[in-house]
């Protein structure tokens, strides 16, 4: 059995076939819509979301399946100091598959030592997010029309934001990719990035400060929420989190095609302004992340697409 805990856990040939079956069932919604009928999806979220796991249940609820869950920590027996292991193991009888999103991270991963059902990591504390991951390479393929050939500026939190983390390992296994990572010193990508993933693979990046420094080199600019509760002092917090606005002004700087992309949420980092800039493409990114998550479903499930002649 498979489980998603890492975007590494798909080859570049696997991610390229997700990616592939999420863009037909986007161009074919309808022939997908039983594919997973009677199979059920729990949602085990242990922290606030909004888009994750109500876009993983729009996802299941599209395949013609159903969805069951709880969206906090304190309405879940985790309250009485239950382990992720043991309630695993007890949705592991209720459900086919299950999505966890943890503040700690490897949570899912322990669970999934423990789970008789495919494992999906929904973001586990600071580390990963692998399929916010998906979402935003189904963004960049389809807006872009490849993964390769880019210069990619990330923006904000590199070090809380799970979502670069992933990113970065992800994009790193294309062709020709070049990372601009704008930080304030004190929020860069952690070590384990800049070593292991960017050094270690030869992969061209800098690191700046300055977002309008850099903003006319860029094809996408991935902007992130500084991460409030990842810090260990509200000061700290306070200090930082307006450190980067998106406004007019700076999209003036930016190429004629640069992608602005963003998990959200937001909350100050882009003006609202920007919305309606045509290259503000963070809206549409959501949209994305329900293909892909039907995409996902369907493969760690073991359902193959249908044949358009059955439906
Ligand atoms: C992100 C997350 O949870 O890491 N949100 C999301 O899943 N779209 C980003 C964030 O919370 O800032």
């Amino acid at each position: 059995m498979k489980h998603l805990l890492s975007p590494m856990d798909l080859s570049v040939e696997e991610l390229d076939q997700l990616l592939d079956l999420a863009s037909d069932i986007a161009a074919n919604p309808k022939k997908y819509a039983r594919c997973c009928e009677g199979k059920k999806l729990a949602t085990l979220f242990y922290e606030p979301s909004t888009r994750t796991r109500l876009s993983f249940e729009a996802a299941m609820l599209n395949l013609g399946g159903s969805v069951l869950g709880f969206s906090s920590a304190d309405s879940s027996s985790a309250a009485k100091g239950e382990s992720v292991s043991d309630t695993i193991r007890v949705i592991s009888c209720y459900a086919d598959i299950a999505a966890i999103r943890h503040p700690k991270e490897g949570a899912p991963m322990v669970a999934s030592t423990k789970s008789l059902i495919p494992v999906i990591n929904a973001g586990d504390g600071g580390h990963q997010h692998p399929t916010q991951t998906l979402t935003d390479l189904m963004t960049i393929r389809s807006l872009k029309g490849g993964l390769g050939n880019l210069t990619i500026g990330l923006c904000g939190d590199l070090k809380f934001g799970r979502t670069v983390h992933s990113l970065i390992e992800s994009l790193v296994r294309y062709e020709n990719i070049r990372f601009v990572l704008i930080s304030p010193p004190e929020l860069r990508v952690p070590d384990y990035i800049r070593e292991d993933v960017l050094n270690d693979k030869h992969i061209e990046y800098k690191e700046v400060q300055k977002l309008e420094d850099v903003m006319g080199e860029l094809d996408i600019l991935y902007m992130t929420r500084v991460q409030k509760e990842r810090f260990f002092n509200e000061e700290d917090y306070i200090r930082m989190k307006d450190f980067y606005v998106l406004d007019k002004a700076k999209m003036e700087l930016a190429k004629p095609d640069m992608l602005v992309l963003h998990p959200l949420p937001r909350v100050n980092e882009i003006s609202v302004e920007v919305d309606d800039d045509p290259r503000a493409s963070y809206f549409k990114q959501a949209q994305f992340g329900v293909y892909v998550r039907m995409a996902l479903i369907m493969t760690l499930l073991g359902i193959a697409a249908p044949d358009a002649k059955e439906v």
